[in-house]
């Protein structure tokens, strides 16, 4: 059977005629337009072959985000206030239609209106499968409303009408707004893996921002398709939030747009998935332009999939954790500006990549080899890049501190230069969406010559957190390079972490750091060395093919030619040996 998303009385309905219904959810309206007359028709002509009411609710941005049938005198009306910032207008607007011709709004539909806080409330009168007259009312303050004459359907005055709904947002509660962004948001956490899993979500949580006041775990083996957590859990939920005045639920798991949706319906609060808090932290943290334009593009990704349905009709308009972004406004975007903003930051991404792509070439040009430290969020990644290089990354104790990969010059005893590159912090259930949006940023992961993996020994869940890393390295091919284990945080671990073969540090104390920098020094020697090539003076010509391959230690002249030694990558020495073997010799 076909799944429908359209809500109320459809007992037998057929199915073709609920696909029709479904498909008015793909309705964009154009700018300006308060009610397309098409609409019109269309909820005319269903309304009179069903002889039922039907209504269909739709964001200022002209976004239709619900649709409902109802019997032939009335049709359920749906509350999409939210309790923290209940006494403003809803930002949307009921149509609604009156099978029996009469296009007048009822008594009903006003106290809807005040109670509901619409935007607008509107009536369409049907006869004869045909739309009649239309009555749009406005809330003008608390309890006043405006309510103009009927109008003939064909010639309602959609640009007065908008133009209304911006001046009652403006006479109604507005000293209320204020009020949204008072104080952290009370946050209920829902998990249903494990308390490792749950424990995580509250540290994501808080660095969000939120107050964590109430944790539940459910462990079920099967998601439920409609509310995720089972009908029953729900509802116990929705008392144990109302019991904690918590303003948000964090689910610890991906969820649709209809299942948060429906969650939302009954919980009454704000629903997010854990995917939307980790995009909203990436969101806050974003600093460099490229990080900024990845964050978008991953939100954007993430919620051009959950549109249909409309799960996030709530959360988007409640504003606070879930909604922040770091490009334009994204509240209410609709379909269209979506795929519009999605293809412009593509456009602008793939030309910062470029740039990325000559600043890596020419690295790679110099021969300078790479380091870099990757590990799960917290481990201690920028702490130590600071100590082993004495510079000032920001580190705190927050989860994804580091968003930007963040590099700095540093030298073995035997004088191979090398960059030391600090990366994103790994996380199990990293979005998919999040990872391909920083490939390229992840990639500087990928693509080093040595991988410090920094592990957090203070953590009881360091070895789960060991194997996500892997994960991620493998999801990114990242399988080829040398790899140092490193157990950091020694100063505060216990019990000793057991770690075999892994080097035991102290980013903090400095414990450990001269081990660690004599395996990188060794890693680096077993691929990268000084060489020194005899170049005989009528061949001088190869010089300059060599010199760039690497870091040039000397070049001296002797009577017969040049010798120069330089540090080279075994490959490019090795190149150069078949390539040119007859012309140069390697000193030993
Ligand atoms: P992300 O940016 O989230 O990936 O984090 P990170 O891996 O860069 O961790 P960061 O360096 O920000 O350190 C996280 C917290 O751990 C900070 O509060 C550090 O002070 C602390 N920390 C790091 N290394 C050590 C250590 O060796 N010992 C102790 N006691 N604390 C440490």
């Amino acid at each position: 059977m076909v799944k429908h998303n359209v809500y109320g009385n459809t007992d037998g309905i057929r199915d073709a005629l609920l696909t029709k219904l479904d498909a008015m959810y793909q309705y964009e309206l154009a700018e300006g337009e308060y009610l397309p007359r098409e609409l019109m028709r269309l909820l005319a002509a269903y309304s009179c072959q069903l002889n039922r009411e039907i209504a269909v609710y739709m964001t200022r941005d002209g976004e239709i985000v619900h649709v409902a049938v109802g019997t032939d005198c009335d049709v359920e009306l749906v509350d999409f206030r939210l309790r923290r910032n209940a006494r403003r207008l809803s930002r949307i607007r009921c149509v609604h239609t009156h099978p029996d011709g009469d296009g007048h709004l009822s008594d009903v539909d006003l106290s809807a209106l005040k109670i509901f806080r619409y935007d607008a409330m509107t009536a369409v009168g049907v006869a004869n499968g045909e739309p009649t007259i239309v009555q749009t009312a406005f809330l003008t303050s608390e309890k006043d409303i405006l309510m103009p004459e009927p109008v003939r359907w064909y010639s309602i005055p959609d640009q007065e009408w908008l133009a209304q709904i911006e001046q009652s947002d403006l006479l109604v509660g507005t000293e209320e707004t204020a009020q949204v962004s008072d104080g952290p948001e009370k946050a209920v956490l829902m998990g249903i893996e494990s308390m490792e899993s749950l424990e995580e979500l509250r540290r994501l949580a808080e660095t969000a921002g939120a107050q964590v006041v109430g944790s539940f775990l459910q462990n079920r083996s099967r998601p439920d398709g409609a509310l995720f957590i089972g009908r029953g859990r729900a509802e116990e939920l929705a008392r144990e939030c109302q019991a904690l005045d918590a303003d948000l639920c964090i689910l610890d798991e991906e969820l649709t747009g209809i299942q948060t949706r429906n969650l939302e319906d009954v919980l009454r609060v704000k629903v997010i998935d854990r995917t939307t808090l980790i995009l909203d932290i990436f969101a806050q943290r974003a600093s460099s332009a490229e990080g900024k334009l990845q964050v978008e593009l991953a939100q954007l990704q993430y919620q051009s999939t959950r549109l249909i349905g409309q799960g996030l009709v709530l959360s988007r308009l409640a504003g606070g954790i879930g909604t922040r972004g770091p490009g334009e406004s994204q509240l209410e975007m609709n379909r269209r500006r979506i795929r519009e903003r999605m293809t412009e930051l593509r456009r602008r991404l793939e030309e910062v990549e470029k740039q990325r792509d000559i600043r890596r070439k020419s690295r790679e040009k110099n021969g300078t080899p790479v380091v870099a430290l990757v590990g799960y969020t917290n481990s201690g990644k920028s702490t130590l890049l600071n100590t082993l290089t004495g510079s000032e990354v920001y580190a705190q104790d927050q989860l994804f501190a580091t968003l930007d990969a963040v590099s700095r010059r540093m030298e073995t005893p035997e004088k191979t230069a090398y960059l030391l590159v600090d990366t994103v912090g790994f996380i199990r259930k990293l979005p998919h969406t999040l990872v391909s949006a920083f490939r390229s940023t992840l990639e500087e992961a990928a693509l080093a010559d040595v991988l410090v993996i920094v592990n957090d020994g203070a953590s009881p869940d360091m070895t789960r957190q060991h194997d996500t890393v892997e994960q991620v390295l493998n999801d990114l091919g990242a399988t080829e390079q040398t790899r140092i284990e490193a157990v950091n945080k020694c100063d505060i671990a216990d019990p000793w972490p057991s770690f075999p073969g892994a080097v035991m540090i102290s980013a903090k104390t400095g414990a450990g750091l001269e081990e660690l920098k004599r395996r990188i020094a060794d890693a680096l020697q077993a691929s990268y060395a000084p060489v020194t090539f005899v170049v005989p003076f009528e061949h001088y010509g190869l010089l300059s093919q060599i010199r760039p391959l690497g870091r040039v230690i000397t070049e001296q002249y002797t009577d017969t030619g040049a010798e120069l030694t330089i540090v080279l990558s075994h490959e490019d020495a090795g190149r150069m040996l078949r390539l040119h073997g007859q012309k140069i010799q390697l000193k030993t």
